[in-house]
């Protein structure tokens, strides 16, 4: 990547150069379909996916047959939440999930709401954590499915997802986690956390993007997604994209081996990013928790500085990616729902940068982050009318 200094991984990863290696056959000579089984082309493909569905299977520890190859993180959690209404609609028609969701949960529940579903939006306390007894109490006899997220992508917090499977398993209710930012980076294990489906995505991971996968537990009432063909148990119609599923399975399988040393490493050089903004830069609010945290994730407010202009100055001239709750990286003109549901105020959320680490991330990145930052802040806190106001 040249001499770009890529801070940016929450948003996607880089493809991993063995996961390339594996996907290319896939794209040249070994093209047959899946479904092709009559021959021996066909053959290859359809060992290739089965292959990628027991690695899958493995780092969450599910059975083969429980995973679903879909088009990434959000078609899981549309899946997810569609899938589970429909499937559920005599039983009831409440459902609970939190506020800072990733619109791939929160636009389903907006949909079904305007069908006349009700929706409880969990609120959550100035780290981001939800209140497990507030979501005990909201339950009622009409709710069908919770789904909480298992790690926050802009702020990092992990949330108590071991609890809320439990309350969901003891009152039968389906309980849905977005694992897009945890699988294949810290410990994910479908039976410990009692989820009933949790959604991945391969481009999260050092894999392709475009390709993901659905984990559905045994005997869970999910509607089919795709009707069609009788690809994916006849659940996820459509043929396979073969490429892209070795892609997922050779990501899977490397961060099954990486994934204990890749977060000692970015878990590091996180605690020392953040130490280092908070010695050098005044008047900053790490957003999300301290310690329930993702190894990979920093995520700071500056009072009286535009996230955008931190962007533009930290990509021209010196080329490091990072990212913002602020308007224009979020492709709308409000900010952040998640820094707004932690009680930011509007410029507070304005004024904040993500910066998520990854595996071929060095020391020297940090150093170089830590010369640059400080005085991206001061100049910008100089043209700044509300920085004087505020001192
Ligand atoms: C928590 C979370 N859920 C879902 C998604 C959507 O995943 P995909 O880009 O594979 O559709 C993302 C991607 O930003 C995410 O961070």
């Amino acid at each position: 990547m040249g001499d770009i200094i890529y801070l940016d991984h929450a948003a996607t990863t880089p493809l991993d150069p063995e996961v390339l290696d594996a996907m290319l056959p896939f794209m040249k000579e070994k093209f047959g379909s899946a479904s092709a089984i009559y021959y021996s082309l066909g053959h290859e493909a359809r060992d290739a996916v089965e292959e990628a569905r027991v690695s899958v299977a493995r780092l969450i520890n599910a059975q083969p047959e429980e995973v679903y190859f879909t088009s990434g993180g959000s078609e899981s959690d549309n899946w997810a939440v569609f899938g589970v209404a429909q499937a559920k609609a005599s039983k009831g028609k409440h459902i609970i999930t939190s506020k800072i969701e990733h619109h791939a949960v929160l636009e389903p529940c907006h949909w079904l709401e305007k069908q006349g579903w009700s929706v409880t939006y969990l609120p959550v306390d100035a780290n981001g954590f939800i209140d497990v007894e507030e979501l005990r109490s909201s339950i009622t006899d009409q709710t069908i499915l919770i789904t909480i997220m298992h790690a926050n992508n802009e702020i990092g917090t992990i949330e108590p997802v071991e609890e809320i499977g439990k309350i969901a398993k003891e009152r039968g209710i389906h309980f849905h986690t977005d694992t897009v930012q945890t699988v294949g980076h810290i410990p994910v294990d479908v039976n410990s956390i009692n989820c009933d489906s949790l959604a991945i995505s391969a481009h999260k991971l050092y894999g392709p993007k475009g390709v993901g996968a659905m984990y559905i537990s045994k005997g869970s009432r999910v509607e089919k997604l795709i009707r069609g063909g009788g690809q994916e148990s006849s659940r996820r119609a459509g043929t396979h994209n073969v490429a892209g599923i070795v892609g997922l399975g050779k990501a899977v399988k490397l961060a099954e081996k990486q994934m204990a040393e890749e977060a000692e490493k970015t878990t590091r050089l996180r605690d020392a990013l953040i130490a280092g903004v908070e010695s050098r830069i005044q008047d900053v609010r790490l957003n999300g928790d301290r310690v329930k945290r993702l190894p990979n994730n920093v995520n700071f407010s500056f009072e009286a500085v535009e996230g955008e202009s931190m962007i533009l100055m930290m990509d021209q001239p010196n080329r490091i990616c990072v990212s913002s709750g602020s308007a224009c990286t979020s492709e709308s003109l409000d900010p952040s729902h998640v820094l707004m549901a932690l009680g930011l105020r509007h410029e507070q959320a304005h004024g904040s940068l993500r910066m998520t680490l990854g595996k071929d991330n060095t020391e020297a990145h940090i150093e170089r982050v830590l010369d640059v930052l400080p005085g991206i802040v001061q100049r910008l806190r100089e043209m700044s009318p509300l920085y004087s106001q505020s001192r």
